[in-house]
């Protein structure tokens, strides 16, 4: 009896490393501090739109955002365009196909940003929702309770994690990265120092451009995530009450038979 308690010990401790190891085989991912975390956060309009023009003028040459309508951009919580200028950024960078002129024409914001498949990229609309950038301790998934999902951060942490170094495998490049899962990723590094300019002269470096695009694909794959907040918020706050005053009635309710003898 001793004996099989003793194996059935060792067997459950030889399986917390397990466990463990099935959990963190993804790569290492930075606990950023974005603007919309917590219960009271929100987007940060300069920052969503520094990342939309990021995603413009770099990543939409491999990727596509084929679920969010252009239209969104002008959105409060958004990017807040104003819808002048929606209109000329849909038509001056994108072409969609039009099957009534049965050709393409410029974009106008009742499209969605193009699908682009081409290079095998995958598509970036609900990405920030696709991926984990938290997980356990030992698979339990605790950690995603006190510093959430972290999709962004996964994405900030894959576009800044990259090692520098190369290798070959049957005719692709992989490019070492820290975050990727594995290790080796075959998209190039996307991003260098200095690449975008931003009106405002806001730091451009990889470290920060990782963050604004980062939180911009946070808002293509959650463009509510203030209005839910803010709904359940409300929400509590209404059951709170009501809790309260049932409370009070059946006070009230039971004060008459309360203390009182039955014998
Ligand atoms: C030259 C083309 C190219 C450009 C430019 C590019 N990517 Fe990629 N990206 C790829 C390819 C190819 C993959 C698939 C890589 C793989 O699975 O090994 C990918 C994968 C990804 C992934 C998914 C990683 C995962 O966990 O599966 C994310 C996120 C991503 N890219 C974000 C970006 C962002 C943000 C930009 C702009 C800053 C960008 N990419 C620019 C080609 C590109």
């Amino acid at each position: 009896m001793l004996k099989k308690l003793a194996t059935g010990a060792a067997f459950a401790l030889a399986l917390i490393p397990a466990a463990g190891f099935a959990a963190g085989g993804s790569g290492h991912v930075e606990d950023f501090q974005f603007s919309f975390e917590g219960p009271f956060g929100t987007y940060d309009q300069n920052q969503l739109q520094r990342g939309l023009q990021i995603y413009t003028e770099v990543c939409s040459a491999c990727h596509g955002l084929k679920f969010v309508p252009l239209r969104t951009l002008s959105d409060e919580g958004g990017p807040g365009l104003p819808e002048d200028q929606v209109r000329a950024y849909a038509a001056e960078n994108f072409e969609v196909f039009d099957a009534e002129l049965d050709d393409f024409r410029p974009a106008k914001p009742v499209d969605h940003f193009p699908a682009n498949t081409s290079l095998g990229a995958p598509d970036l609309s609900l990405m920030a929702k696709a991926r984990a950038g938290f997980h356990g301790p030992y698979g339990s998934g605790l950690n995603q309770l006190f510093k959430g999902m972290g999709g962004a951060e996964y994405i900030a942490s894959l576009l800044d994690g990259y090692t520098g170094e190369t290798k070959e495998e049957a005719g692709t490049t992989f490019y070492g990265n820290t975050a990727f899962p594995g290790g080796w990723i075959s998209m190039a590094p996307p991003l260098s120092d200095e690449q975008v300019e931003f009106a405002d002269g806001h730091a451009n470096d990889v470290h920060h451009m990782a963050q604004d695009v980062a939180a911009f694909l946070m808002w293509t794959a959650e463009p509510k995530m203030m209005a839910r907040q803010t709904a359940g918020f409300v929400g509590v706050l209404i059951l709170t009450v009501l809790s309260v005053l049932l409370y009070l009635t059946n006070k009230r309710l039971w004060a008459p038979h309360k203390g009182k003898k039955t014998s």
